[in-house]
Order: C-alpha cells, then structure tokens, then sequence
C-alpha cells in the first residue's frame, strides 16, 4: 500500500537523486531519459532501453532495474566514458539537458558498443539542449563510432564518408583532446540484478495490485485474468507504454481512478502466411525493428508498405518515446495526429480483439474504428490482441506521408497513407485506399474519391480529378481545432501529387525530385579545422554536470518542515475581480494557506525604472496567467490540485485585445515613445527614384530553458533573516524586490545562485516576483517554501521574447542605393512595461546594423495589450531591429532586381570613420573584413551559380542562399549596469576562493573567471574555486546579460587579482624560491581578500537629440546560409552555414564557440521554427515541447565554418540568413510559375508559411477565406 498518491507518479519524482531532470513532464525533451532493463522471457535476454522518466509510472516498474546517470559513474569514483567525453568535448554548457544525454548514448553503447554516426542520430532525436546547437555533444559521442580505420563515419562529402572519397577527415575536434580519455570496456558496465532474472525467468504467479489514495493500478497475470478485470471494469484504461494516458494524467489533469497495467507480453511478433502479425503490445521501437528485418531479408515488392511504415517510424516521436509507446496504444489512443493509423489503414490492416463475453473477433482498422477524437468501436471490456500487417502485393504501390512543424521528434500537422493496385501489367486503377488524418476530429478516408478514380489510368487527367474531388472531399471549416487550415488543405492535395508521382515511374527526370524526402545528416566537425586562439579548457562544472552531481535549485534536498506553493493564475484577459475564494482549497488535505494581495506585508509590487508591476492582481487582471494567488501545501501535488479549487469571480472589461495590429487600431501605447533620426527623410523622399512601403512581422518567442524557473525560501527564525536558492540571473533584484516586498531590508535577505539550467534573459524579472510571492509565504508560515513552475505555467506566466511588427517606407535609386528610410516599429510590450522600453531602444539603435542609410528615421512603440508581460530575451531587441533593416535591404534589391548581396554592398559603411545614426564613432573595417571573408570562405558566387543551375532542373525543391552582415552593440546602454564586482580570497594553505557577481548559466562566466584568476595569480586552476553567487558576497551585481557578463566580471576578477599580486610582489621578489603557499603563509595577514568592482566606460544615450554613445563597443560579423525547400510541404533543410566573427582574441574558444553555435540554432528556431499559438481569448495554447517546438538534433545545418570568436548574443539575428535564404527559394519557386518575387513572408518562415508562399495550383484550391466571416482557431498578436 502506497501511502500518497504514487500510482502514477512518474519514477522521475521517486529516484530523488539529482541526475534525473525535469523539463517538461510530458515526454517531450529527454531531460529525465533513464535506462530500464528487463528480462525478456520469450528470447531469453535482457533488454536494455530508455525511457522518459517523467511518463513511466513507479508501480509499472515491478521486476525492472534502472539505471540513472549517478549509477554509471561519478567524480567521486569513476567517470563512465560517455560522462567524460560529453564534458571533454564541450557538450556540456548550462547542463540541464546533460544526463538525458548521456543516458541516451550510455544505453545505446549498452546494446551497440560500435554505433554508426546513424545509431547516434537515432539515440539523441528524443533529446532537446536549448543551449549547445548539439554539435559538441556529437562530437564528443561520435568518439565511440568505429574509427579504427580512420573514418569520419558521417557520409559527410556528396553521401559518402571520408574514406570512400579520399577526404580522410580529422577524427577529432582540435577543441578537445582524446588523449588519456578512458576506453569503453562494456566487461565494467553494471550487471542485471541476478535475482531480477531469476524473478523474470519464473512464470508470473499472481496478478500485481498497488493501491494509492485516489488512484489503484492492477497488472493482471495473463490474458484470461485481463479479460476478467475488463469485464469487471470496463471504463478502466488498459495501459501500456502511458505515453498517451500519462501526459492526459500528468498534463491536462484527466483522472482515471483505476488503471489496468499490462506487464506481460502476450504476443510478440509472429509470421504468418499473409504478412506480420504485431502483439498489440509491442513498443514503436520494436515495431520499427521488425519491419526493418522483413525489408531487409524479403523482396521488396512483398514490403512496399512496409517501407511506407518506416518512413513513418523514423520521424515518429524520440527513441525513449517509441522504446515506451505501443502499437496499439498508438492506434487506440485515436488521435488523428498520430501518424500509425493512416498508414495501416492504406494497408487495410486487421485488429484481433477480444473479450470475456465474446471471445475474439477481427475488425478492418478504417475509419469506421474512430466514432470520435479519442474514442473507438471497441466494447468497453474488450481489449486488442494485435495487429496484422499484410504483404503488399504485386502491382501495389504504398506511401506514407507526415509534415510537422519539426522534421522530427514533433506530431505531425497533417498525414496520409496512400495505396494504389493496378490491374496487372497495366496503370489501371483497381482499387485506391487514401486516408488522412489531421484533417477532422478522427481518422478521414476519402472514399468519394478514391471510388471515382477506380478503373481509371494513372496519367494527368487522374492527378487533375483526384486533386478536383479532394478538394471537395476534404472538409475542414475555416474555424477548425489546430487552426492551419488552407495549409492543411493544400498538404492533402500536395501528398497526393508526390504519391502520383512516386508511382509514375516514367515520369519526366526533371519531377523526380520531389519524390525524395530530406535525408537527416548530423553536423560535422567542421569546427576541427580552427587554431584556437586561446586555450579550450572544459567548462568547470562540465564533469558534475556530466555525473548528475551538479545542484540546481530544484535538488537541493527538503529542509526540514517545507512546504509547496502553486501560483492561482487568471483564465480572464481583461477583468474586475468580484471575489476570490480558497474556502474549498483551504480545506483539502494538505493544505496550510492561502495568499494574496492583502497577505503582503510590504508592498505588492515590483518596481523597474518606476514601472510598476503588481505580484498579485488586486482589484483587476490584465492578462491571462497574471497571478492572482498562491496556495501553500505540505506536497506539490496537494498544492497544484488545490490552486485548481480556488475559485475566482470575474467581471470582464472592455477593451480586450491582443495582436499588435488591434493596439494600433486602439493607440494603445505605453510611454514614452522613441524616435532616433538622422539626415532629412522627408526631403531625400522627394529625391529618389523609387518609393517602397511595406512591413514585416516577427513572431515572439519562448526561451525553453530547459529548467524552469523557481526557488527555495528559508526564514532563518533569527532577525528575519532569509535565505534564498533561486534560478535568477539577476540576484541583486531578486533581493531587493523581496526586501520590499517583505518590508525589511536588503542586508536580511541573502540570494544564492548557483547555477541556471539555462536563462537567456528569462530568469532576470519574474523569478523576482515568484521569489517575493514565495518569501511571502514563508514568512506567513515560518516554514521553508519550494515553487517550481512546471513547463506550462512557466511558459503561461513568464512570457518571452516581444513579437514585432516593422512598417516601413524606403526611398532609393535604380541602382539599389538607399537615400531615405522611415521605418516605425510596433513592439507587443504585453500588459505592463517592465522592460519593453530597453528592448524597442535597443531594436531603434541596431536599425542602421552595418549601412550607412544617410537619412534615416525609427519611430519604436509599446503597444500595451492583454498579454502576459513580454520581457528579455538573448539579443535584446537586437535581433527584430536588424531583421526589420534587413528585410528593406532584401526587398529593395527585389525591387531593383539585383542580387540582395550587391544591394547590401552598395549601401554598407565604408569610411575609416563612420557614426551610427546615433552618432557614434566606430570604423567599420572589420564588419567589411568579415563580409569579405565570409563571401570568400563560403563559396558564396560558385555556390550561388550551382543553387541557380539545381533550381531549373528541379521543379519542386529549390535552394536558396543569403549573407547578411552584422554590427552588434556589446554592453548595456544604460551606463550604470556596465560594471562586474569580485571578490577574491587567497587563504593561509594558497587556495583560491572567487566570487563574482555574474551568474553561471551555461555560458562559461565560472570557468573563465577561474582562467583569468589562474593567469595573474600563476596558480593552477586545480587552487581555485568559485562556490556560487551570493548577494552577502558580491553585493548590488548587474545581471549576466547584454553579452557583457564576462566582460565586466573577467576585468573585475583582474583587477583583484592584479591588486592582491601587487601586494605580494615585493615579498616574492625577495623570496623567489619559495612556492606559491610559503608566500601566502609568511605574507598572509592583513587581508588576501580583495573586493573589486570594475566599472565599464559611461555609456548613454540622449534620445530627445538621437546622439549618444550606446554601447561600450561593436562586435562585427557575417554569415552566410543556403537552405533546400520542398516546395509541396514547405518542409525546409538547412544546408550550410558559414559564419565569420571577428571580435579579437578569445579567451575559451571551446566556451565561445559553444555560445555562438547555440545563439545561432536559437536563432534557427525564432527565425523558423518557434511558432506561439493565442486563442481568441489571449490564451497562450502552445504550453509545453508537444506544441512549441525548439531546435533538434534534425535542424542543425550539417556543415558549419567558424573563423573567428565572440560570446553572447548577437549570433541569434546571424540564423536570420536562414529565413532569407529561404525567401530567395520561394522566390525561384515563384518565378517558375510567373509569380512576383515580391511577396510578403513573415517571420518564422515555418512550414505552413513556406508552403503557402510557393503558390501553386494546389495551394489555389485552398484559397484564404475573408477576413471577418470566420472565427480563426488562433492569432498572430
Ligand atoms: C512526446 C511524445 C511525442 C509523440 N510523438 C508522436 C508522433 O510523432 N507520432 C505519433 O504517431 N505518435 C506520437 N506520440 C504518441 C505515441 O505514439 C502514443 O502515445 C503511443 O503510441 C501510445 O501507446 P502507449 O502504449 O503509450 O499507450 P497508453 O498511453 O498506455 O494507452 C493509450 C490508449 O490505448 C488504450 N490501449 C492501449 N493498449 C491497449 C490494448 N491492448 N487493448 C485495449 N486498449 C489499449 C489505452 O487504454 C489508452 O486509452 C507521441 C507521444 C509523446 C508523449
Ligand atoms: S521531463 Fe521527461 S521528457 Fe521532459
Ligand atoms: S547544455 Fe543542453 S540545455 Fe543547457
């Protein structure tokens, strides 16, 4: 007996060891990936594979051994290899994501000790790193590849791998060394539990019940005991792998009292005559195997459709996914976004089902199974047996399709099976399955058309039918659930013009292309070809990292008596509070107190330059997700299912809206508005030979740091004192925000940061108000207090980066030189200003980025709308201010029909001595040395000819190129917040203590302090040591952000450093033979302990005159991306990127390199995958990895070049060239079929918009329906 509510609690909140992370509780970023191992009792082995820990229920794992990341090794004994090479190689920044991955390749190794490139592709799909770009954790993992013969095992050159093609590669990165790492020896990996095996190799002797308090879980003995329990219980869920029940469990709060578990593995895979039969409880994983064993040893016309299903299976979720999920929990959880039941369907597959009462029936899997979404024609007490999969047979073509907003790793937007039979030796249809889902609530056949194509030859005027019936066949209402809808539209007749076409084996060489879907390489290790100007050492923590060892805020251990606080969040946009009632939560198990407004004994708000923000809505909310109170529980769970019962009145008020467009509509401003002005605009306007207006709009985005935000609040019973463990990049306001919050004083309140799993200008401003609402509770309680803020509230409450709308007017010449621009940019602040206004100057102040536009006008507005407050983000406005410049440059260069590279050369600064168009003084030598270089690196004019020669022999896949160059303002603006504090202790035995106020997230701040200090002090950095950021320690620290963190840090611990060695240097001089300790001991009194604050130069900005000096300095770049797209499905590959950054010379450049390469795949994601989603009621509906997708291992381009170094944040606006590229591919799609090149594209470039831009005659049978004669699924705001 259970004594809490531990049925379903996933193994992720049992093992209470600190490796196994939580990122998003659904399955949906490996985070918590373990390895389980079982004994398979049919073929006498044991398996070994992983699984989401977050989704496999405790109780489920009866018999089971699983091995977390500490159990393979750890710094106290003995690092495991693939924990030292993930580390070694660099892969290891905020180290969040770290131990997901390195179970995932620690179990691929267990059971395939010489993986190829393709093994490991395969093994990390299902985990997600917000901070690397992947590439140094595949190069650290591609180390165990079997290389004995030199090979690069990438196939990176043409398809082929470097042995094939002369081009033996370095095996290595120059960044890391493989000397002295330790080998594989799969003899030390830990043995299966004997006496595990001896339990697995007995019969199972009696059913298995577990019993919680809410919840009861019962695994019956054998099919007749299930029949039994079915019969008994029939509303029951039979669960399997729990990757559909679980996240309904887990996520959407759906209950099922009791559950009925399957352990036992009825039926396996058995061959019969007419193909195979799969146990319905075989996993995906297993499913994929087997179909991979009948291709490989049958002849492939028996296989078609088999090798349809594995086109499927391939994309299909992540490998812990499909080692948990089954076949029939696939087909039975009856969601038309899962893609199984398309495809067997098209193969016309039969379920065996079966029941006590009724014994076993066969029922044809079509769409007659589906009676709704989630809901089937199987009797309550009837369970499914298995599936069979038939032989396709001779004259039979089979094809599957999906397209996700993500190649990979992400449900499908729209999928099909398709299957043809010809009459033999002719093209006459005998009979056509079509099947589609994504497309309505269940699983669609479209029969109508499928019957009016039989007997009919497979030529053009089938296609011209087919796709005429389709589109009439097809419904979908312009309001339809998932929104999308002509997209969705087009893709039904675009699948079924490459099923044509794939069938059409006669069909003109030039079509073939679009048969092809993209093949998934893994990135190469271009990067081995740098000379590191400085040295690679591994990031600090990387082994600890590595082990699992590492603390985030979330590990630390309960303290003693603690409770849990759960925020009560606002579901109304705009309303008056009536009245607010915990009476029911207050009275639930658990339960200690409730909190709001009139709980805070100091003031209700956080401030920001005098902005105002309420911790907790009083009177009225503006936004969904606003807090409004906290319920304070012995236990997460009892606080989350109270904060669901606390009830809350509402009034609606009027105005209500949400998209920028409605602001503007409103004037709804916040204030002051900014203007920066140069030259004469209006009277340049009358001079130029062309006038262009136009807009651009650029979607928000979600920062997904793979830890979400929280903190532990510790009242020290003594004085009032209070200690703080929280996930902020800014400790010093998280403390004063608290102080005021609390009524005392900011020397009582002591903020402890150790490190971040990853921030990226997330955790600088909410954590602020969680932490004052969570100290609040404490202090009511006197008890220690833990918030955590699953995905979705984090992604609900916290917002992210600010969408913007840039509406222009450019004046130029026929010749593409730019004489005027007047570009005014619509920023969505959200409900309250916070730090919007530091945000649109910074976008105002990049707007001229490298071109000397000689009269040039930005106008930046807030809008103010009810929204969740959009706050910091990497690049800080940067990157849309660029985007907006480049998107003139870009259309300009349309305009006047010339290449957008040449239009961009016209227009760049050129002199020595140049001002911005804030007037300050930079020379732009090095962005052009750059621009050069980059051109020349990448190929840029051979690549540019052989894109133009692929694109006319390739009708339904064309390339694109683009290169942009970059000027990026290093340092805050805001004068005051340029300075690094230090401190530095050097005790009587020589060791080194550091602190500092910047934060450690990910970014290497640590390692490169403890560089800096190893340097002057001539001390190893073995002597040196930084424990964590402490407000007692470093007091009143600028936040780690504006990419000045390391800048002002790096000189702050310097100048310590430099003051402590000056002091010690007349003693070493007359001492010169004794060691570092003997100078520290004779020389220790007064004080090796040295404060310093380094002050960076004043910067400001005077924006009533537009002049000003804004930065501390300009880092300069160039990139160039070429991408290939799929017309028919907008589907799009990232080809080759190449980057140049000069910025001097770098401290870490594995550190560096680390930062730039994972800045540019954030910048991937904002420029074309990171799509949010709003309902009409301003509810944000993407809330977790299942629904908003970041960057996988899939997205990275294969093949980077890096030249020179630069840490931060401007390599997010570089990944716009992808967005460009893309633009220049439409393009050629368009010109093809005598389309403008001018069309409007907005940022991100996803899939949908992709497809709908390459107009053709499918997307034509899907035509926008009017504006205001339906209700959308979604808005853009
Ligand atoms: C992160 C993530 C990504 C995913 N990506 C994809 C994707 O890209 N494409 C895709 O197709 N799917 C995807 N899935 C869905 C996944 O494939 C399904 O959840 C899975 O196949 C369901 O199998 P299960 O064993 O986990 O089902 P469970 O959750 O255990 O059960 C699901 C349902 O099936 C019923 N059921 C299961 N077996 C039987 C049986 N033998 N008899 C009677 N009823 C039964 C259960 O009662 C329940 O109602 C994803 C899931 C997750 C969590
Ligand atoms: S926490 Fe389990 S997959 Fe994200
Ligand atoms: S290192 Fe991968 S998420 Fe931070």
């Amino acid at each position: 007996m259970l004594s809490q509510n531990h049925l379903h609690v996933s193994l992720l909140y049992i093992v209470l060891l600190t490796g196994t992370k939580y990122g998003c509780g659904g399955g949906g970023c490996g985070a918590c990936t373990v390895m389980v191992s079982k004994y398979d009792q049919l073929n006498n082995r044991v398996l070994h594979y992983t699984v989401n820990a977050c989704l496999q229920p405790i109780c489920t794992l009866h018999g089971a051994a699983v091995v977390t990341v500490e159990g393979i090794g750890s710094t106290k004994t003995k690092l495991h290899p693939v924990q030292e090479r993930i580390a070694k190689a660099h892969g290891s920044q905020c180290g969040f994501c770290t131990p997901g991955m390195v179970m995932s390749m620690y179990t691929l190794l267990r059971n395939k000790p010489h993986p190829t490139m393709e093994d490991i592709r395969e093994a990390l799909g299902g985990n997600l790193c917000r901070c690397t770009g992947y590439r140094p954790i595949i190069d650290g993992f591609k180390t165990f590849c079997d290389v004995s013969n030199g090979c690069c095992q990438n196939g990176e050159s043409g398809g082929k791998c470097c042995i094939e093609n002369g081009t033996k590669q370095h095996k290595y990165s120059d960044l890391f060394h493989m000397d002295n790492v330790l080998p594989l020896d799969p003899s030390q990996d830990l043995i299966f539990p004997p006496e595990l095996m001896i339990m697995g190799k007995k019969r199972a002797c009696g059913s298995l019940c577990f019993q919680g308090d809410r919840l009861k879980l019962i695994s019956p003995v054998d099919l007749t005991n299930l029949l039994e329990l079915k019969t008994e219980y029939p509303e029951a869920p039979v669960v399997v792998g729990n990757t559909t029940i679980g996240p309904n469990m887990q996520v959407k709060g759906v209950h099922h009292p009791l559950t009925i578990y399957l352990f036992v593995i009825y039926l396996l895979c058995v061959y019969v005559h007419a193909g195979v039969s799969m146990g319905a409880v075989c996993t995906l994983s297993s499913l994929k195997d087997e179909m991979e064993r009948a291709v490989r040893e049958m002849e492939a016309e028996r296989t078609r459709g088999y090798q349809a299903l594995l086109q499927t299976l391939r994309c299909l979720a992540g490998k812990q996914i499909r080692n948990m999920a089954t076949i029939g929990g696939n087909i039975l959880s009856a969601n038309p976004k899962y893609d199984l039941n398309s495809v067997l369907a098209a193969l016309d597959c039969t379920l065996q089902v079966m029941s006590k009462e009724n014994g076993t029936r066969a029922i044809t899997l079509n769409e007659e199974l589906f009676t709704g979404f989630g809901k089937t024609a199987l009797r309550p007490d009837e369970v499914l047996l298995s599936i069979d999969i038939p032989y396709s047979k001779p004259w039979e073509f089979v094809s599957a399709f999906r397209q996700a907003q993500r190649r990979e790793f992400a449900f499908s937007i729209v999928n099909a099976g398709m299957k043809v039979l010809f009459r033999e030796g002719t093209n006459i249809v005998e009979s056509l399955n079509i099947y589609y889902g994504g497309v309505g609530p269940t699983l669609v056949k479209v029969g109508r058309t499928c019957q009016k194509l039989v007997g009919r030859s497979w030529g053009e005027e089938l296609l011209a039918d087919a796709c005429r019936l389709l589109e009439e066949e097809v419904e979908l209402s312009d309001s339809a659930h998932g929104g999308k809808v002509e997209y969705r539209k087009t893709l039904t007749t675009s699948f079924f013009f490459k099923f044509y076409m794939q069938v059409l084996q006669e069909l003109r060489e030039r079509y073939l292309s679009a048969l092809k879907p993209f093949k998934n390489e893994l990135v190469s290790n271009a990067q081995s070809s740098q000379d590191p100007v400085g040295h690679p050492m591994m990031h600090q923590a990387a082994f600890h990292q590595a082990t699992g060892e590492a603390q985030y805020y979330d590990d630390i251990p309960a303290v003693q008596g603690e409770l849990f606080v759960y925020m009560v969040t606002s579901t109304r946009a705009h309303a008056k509070i009536i009245n607010i009632d915990p009476s029911e939560a207050l009275g639930m198990t658990g339960v200690v107190t409730f909190l709001s407004a009139g709980d805070v004994p100091g003031q209700n708000r956080r401030m920001l330059f005098n902005n105002p923000e309420e911790l907790f809505a009083e009177e009225e909310v503006s936004c969904v997700g606003q807090i409004i109170g906290a319920v304070v529980a012995e236990s997460r769970e009892q606080a989350r299912r109270a904060a669901q019962m606390v009830k809350v009145t509402y009034q609606d008020l009027l105005p209500v809206f949400f998209t920028i467009e409605e602001a503007i509509q409103h004037q709804s401003f916040f204030d002051p508005k900014r203007k920066l002005e140069r030259g004469d605009v209006g009277k340049a306007f009358e001079t130029v030979d062309q006038i262009l207006e136009d807009e651009i709009y650029l979607g928000g985005q979600e920062h997904f740091y793979m830890e979400t935000q929280g903190l532990i609040a510790v009242p020290k019973g003594e004085n009032g004192e209070l200690e703080l463990f929280v996930a902020s990049q800014h400790s010093a306001y998280t403390q004063e925000v608290v102080g005021i919050t609390l009524g005392i004083d900011s020397n009582k309140i002591t903020c402890h940061v150790r490190r971040l799993g990853g921030a990226f200008g997330g955790k600088v401003m909410k954590i602020a108000s969680l932490s004052a609402i969570t100290a609040t509770a404490a202090v009511k309680t006197g008890r220690p207090v833990r918030c955590v803020l699953e995905r979705g509230d984090d992604m609900l409450i916290t917002s992210g980066r600010h969408p913007f709308l840039g509406k222009y007017k450019v004046g130029y010449n026929n010749d593409g030189t730019i004489m005027a621009a007047d570009i005014t940019y619509y920023s969505n602040g959200g409900c309250t200003l916070n730090e919007s206004l530091a945000i649109m100057e910074k976008a105002l102040l990049h707007m001229d980025n490298g071109y000397k536009i000689p009269n040039l006008r930005g106008r930046g507005l807030v809008c103010k709308t009810y929204l969740p407050s959009y706050t910091a983000f990497r690049g800080f406005g940067g990157p849309q201010g660029l985007m907006v410049m480049e998107s003139v440059l870009h259309e300009v260069a349309v305009k006047c029909g010339l290449p957008p590279q040449k239009v961009r050369e016209i227009n760049m600064y050129r002199e020595e001595e140049c001002y911005t168009h804030h007037k300050q003084l930079f020379s732009p030598r090095d962005m052009l040395r750059c621009w050069d270089e980059c051109l020349d690196k990448a190929g840029y004019h051979d690549r540019l000819q052989a894109i133009q020669q692929f694109n006319t022999s390739n009708r339904w896949k064309k390339r694109g190129i683009s290169a942009v160059p970059m000027k990026f303002g290093v340092g805050f603006s805001k004068g005051f917040f340029n300075q690094g504090a230090a401190l530095v202790n050097i005790y009587k035995d020589g060791s080194v203590l550091v602190a500092h106020g910047g934060t450690e997230m990910g970014q290497g701040i640590n390692t490169k302090a403890l560089q800096i200090a190893s340097r002057i002090l001539k001390v190893p950095m073995s002597s040196i040591h930084i424990k964590e950021t402490c407000t007692g320690n470093v007091p009143n620290a600028a936040p780690s952000a504006a990419s000045f963190g390391t800048d002002a840090v790096g000189m702050a611990v310097k100048d310590a450093c430099e003051k402590l060695m000056r002091r010690l240097k007349p003693f070493m001089e007359n001492h010169p033979k004794y060691t570092w300790q003997q100078w520290v001991i004779n020389k220790h009194p007064p004080g090796y302990k040295k404060v310093n604050i380094m002050m960076g130069p004043h910067t400001d900005m005077d924006w009533e005159n537009s002049e000003g000096p804004a930065y501390y300095y300009f880092t300069f770049g160039a990139c160039c991306s070429e991408v290939e797209i799929d017309c028919l499905t907008g589907d799009h590959k990232n080809l080759r990127t190449d980057i140049v950054m000069d910025v001097g010379r770098s401290l870490n450049p594995a550190l560096d390199i680390g930062q730039i390469e994972g800045g540019f795949v954030q910048g991937i994601g904002l420029y074309t995958i990171e799509e949010l989603q709003f309902s009409l009621e301003g509810v944000l509906m993407t809330r977790g990895p299942s629904q908003y997708k970041i960057p996988a291992l899939c997205d990275v381009p294969p093949q980077f070049l890096r030249i020179h170094f630069l840490s931060g944040e401007p390599p997010v606006f570089l990944a716009s060239t992808i967005f460009f590229a893309i633009k220049e591919a439409v393009a050629a799609a368009r010109r093809e079929r005598g389309l403008g090149d001018s069309f409007p594209l907005s940022s991100p470039a996803t899939a949908e918009r992709i497809r709908m831009a390459c107009e053709d005659q499918f997307t034509e049978m899907a035509p926008s329906p009017k504006k205001g004669t339906f209700k959308p699924w979604s808005i853009n705001i």
